[in-house]
């Protein structure tokens, strides 16, 4: 859009730039720059105009993206323009993501390296590298406590060694995923210690207080993120004689995102690992990226104009490279960061959806998909050149993080119901099998997340020491019922490490003093390599579940209609065991598939009356694409057996 005021700012920046800069080939750079100058300063302006030194940050942030463009390798520029002519690429089937502890996973990137074939060998291609930037020894809180933007971890890795990892990953098609912690640093990196020294060019990228009196304020209306480790909202600094905001951890400084040097700066690093080759950023925690006095500090319209300049400025230096946001809150809350507009994410292209992973989780301890359903019901439809990204389990704890009133409308009580989750999954509730860990348990709300791995928590583990032969089954089927959900529902698949092979709690963190009263290292596993090997024998745990993932991926990626277009439909049965949706073609509605998910222990039937009108009056034959077989139909009775999936097709 031409817009005159922005433009002859565009000119005025445009004439002092560094010759340096100006002698370079930067034809892409500067069409891009013109399409999106005018979004780029309207958002700086908003966000940073009152300040005097407006023009000359201005100047700088265009800087910043010439010289990050400057240094963006051929290779990847032409990547660039693939992607943007092939706008959707990232909607089709056929990626499948897997998110691990490099560490943990394969000793360090060098092991990654070596171990790629495994995830060719179960069809992921999209790997979520969790944080691998340098950190401090114990107070890291699992490599988010970030003490050098620019360095990988020594114990992990160099940047010659990410690079070839990279290179090897390009070269067998599989995407790159890498955090960017925005909100914070730890408070060993050098900003924060310069600070801590009494600089007061840095003591502007955090929020530093004399005394108590403003974090007061603040903390009259903001939550408690650890309510157990880390109370409060601010931390006092011995050295520095001040209050430092600190909404995480006490060693997790916020970053002060008033402040346009903090901007430029993150902005220079989210460019920096775009140009070491990710295709994609996870940009964690993006919900508290601002804080306003009499607020929770979360969801901020100022944290969405962040977001929204951080995009249009990638828009112009590495646009093929999508953003993920991480932002747990509730629905109507995360649907606004894709950005709001009609149809193109203009804030990031991917959201984690913990609300379709909490509700599953619901209906996994319900044996019905009563909430499942009204949840789903809930969620906002959100824009067509966005995706979410499915997830059972992450390196996190879950939150029951649905809707009271959705609760009450599937027929409980809201507080009772959570209760009842919560004891479900921490094992106090008598029937259940679960072995999860409570988390952030907050003695003052009542809330309580919970911890554990996907097979401790599914009943896996009970079932394995017991050696109850029907439970283990049980377990299994459970944990492909939830990742046939994950596969079909519309958006990414991210499967977790370890997942795939059955991979119990780890209760080796209770040993090490900075781990132990985090239970979230429960299941942040170091992957048995004994155990995967096992995978390979019929027969065994590993082999039944690897085998079926495998399959269930390969064939995802077959199904066009699960390409991520809205094009799902909920469908309400009589049956409250049974979760149902359609996908279908938008160009060809007749071309659909009908995914049923039975959560109970018992067969459950469907009137084919239920999905008639979805399938819009077809009556030819079903067949279950995962199993291939036709699925038992009697007096127009669908019945799908006890902790089943179906993917049926008409034939
Ligand atoms: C994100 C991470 C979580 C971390 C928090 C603070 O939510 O996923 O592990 O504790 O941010 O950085």
């Amino acid at each position: 859009m031409y817009e005159q005021v922005s433009h002859t700012l565009l000119n005025e920046i445009l004439n002092q730039i560094k010759p340096e800069i100006s002698r370079q080939d930067l034809r892409h750079f500067y069409t891009r720059l013109g399409a999106n100058f005018y979004g780029i300063y309207s958002l700086f302006e908003k966000l940073y105009g009152q300040r005097d030194d407006f023009d000359a940050q201005a100047q700088k942030l265009v800087e910043t993206m010439a010289r990050k463009y400057i240094k963006r390798s051929d290779k990847l520029k032409q990547l660039d323009i693939d992607r943007e002519k092939d706008y959707n690429w990232f909607l089709s089937p056929k990626w499948v993501g897997m998110a691990l502890y490099s560490d943990g996973f394969s000793g360090d990137l060098n092991g990654l390296k070596s171990r790629l074939s495994y995830f060719q060998e179960l069809g992921v291609n999209l790997l979520h590298i969790m944080p691998i930037l340098r950190c401090p020894q114990g107070a890291s809180d699992g490599g988010y406590a970030v003490s050098d933007f620019r360095q990988i971890d020594s114990r992990i890795g160099t940047l010659e060694d990410l690079h070839h990892l990279s290179e090897e990953m390009q070269d067998r098609e599989i995407l790159l995923t890498l955090d960017i912690v925005l909100n914070h640093t730890s408070d060993e990196h050098e900003w924060a210690k310069k600070a801590r020294m009494g600089d007061p060019v840095y003591q502007d990228y955090y929020y530093i207080f004399k005394n108590r009196n403003v974090p007061e304020m603040f903390e009259s209306s903001m939550p408690e993120i650890f309510p157990e480790t880390a109370p409060g909202n601010f931390t006092w600094d011995n050295e520095m004689g001040q209050w430092v905001m600190t909404v995480f951890h006490n060693y997790q400084w916020d970053l002060n995102y008033t402040n346009p040097a903090v901007f430029i700066e993150m902005l220079d690093i989210i460019l920096f690992w775009a140009n070491q080759g990710a295709d994609i950023l996870r940009l964690d925690a993006v919900a508290f990226l601002w804080k306003k006095i009499g607020s929770v500090c979360q969801n901020e319209r100022e944290a969405h104009l962040i977001l929204q300049l951080l995009k249009d400025c990638c828009q112009v230096t590495c646009p093929g490279v999508l953003f993920i946001a991480e932002a747990i809150v509730a629905p109507v809350e995360v649907i606004k960061y894709f950005g709001e507009d009609a149809i193109i994410a203009k804030e990031c292209e991917i959201a984690y959806n913990a609300t379709f992973m909490a509700l599953m989780w619901d209906a996994v301890a319900t044996k019905n998909a009563k909430l499942l359903t009204q949840g789903i019901k809930s969620l906002p439809v959100k824009l067509d050149r966005a995706t979410w990204l499915n997830y059972i389990r992450c390196h996190d704890d879950i939150g029951l993080g649905f809707d009271d009133l959705d609760i009450a409308l599937a027929g409980y009580d809201p507080a009772n119901h959570r209760k009842f989750i919560l004891d479900y999954f921490t094992g106090t509730y008598q029937e259940s099998h679960a072995r999860g860990i409570p988390f952030g348990q907050n003695d003052k709300t009542g809330d309580a997340r919970i911890s554990g791995s996907l097979a401790s928590l599914i009943g896996l583990q009970y079932a394995v020491e017991l050696g109850d032969e029907e439970a283990i089954d049980n377990a299994i089927q459970s944990i492909l019922l939830l990742h046939s959900l994950i596969c079909s529902f519309g958006g990414l698949p991210l499967l977790y490490y370890g997942d795939e092979i059955g991979t119990m709690n780890d209760t080796n963190y209770l040993n090490e003093p900075e781990k132990q009263n985090d239970s979230r290292w429960a299941h942040r596993p170091t992957i048995d390599w004994e155990k995967a090997e096992r995978r390979h024998i019929p027969g065994t745990v590993e082999f039944k579940l690897f085998s079926a993932i495998k399959r269930m991926i390969a064939i995802r990626k077959e199904i066009d209609v699960f390409a991520d277009f809205n094009n799902r439909e909920l469908i309400d049965s009589d049956n409250p065991h049974l979760f149902i949706f359609g996908r279908y073609n938008i160009v060809k509605p007749t071309e659909q598939v009908l995914v049923i998910a039975n959560f109970d222990l018992k067969p459950q039937a469907l009137d084919m009356q239920d999905v008639q009108e979805w399938a819009r009056g077809h009556r030819g034959d079903l067949v279950d694409l995962y199993s291939g077989q036709q699925p038992d139909i009697y007096d127009n009775t669908l019945v799908i057996p006890p902790l089943t999936f179906y993917w049926l097709q008409e034939i």
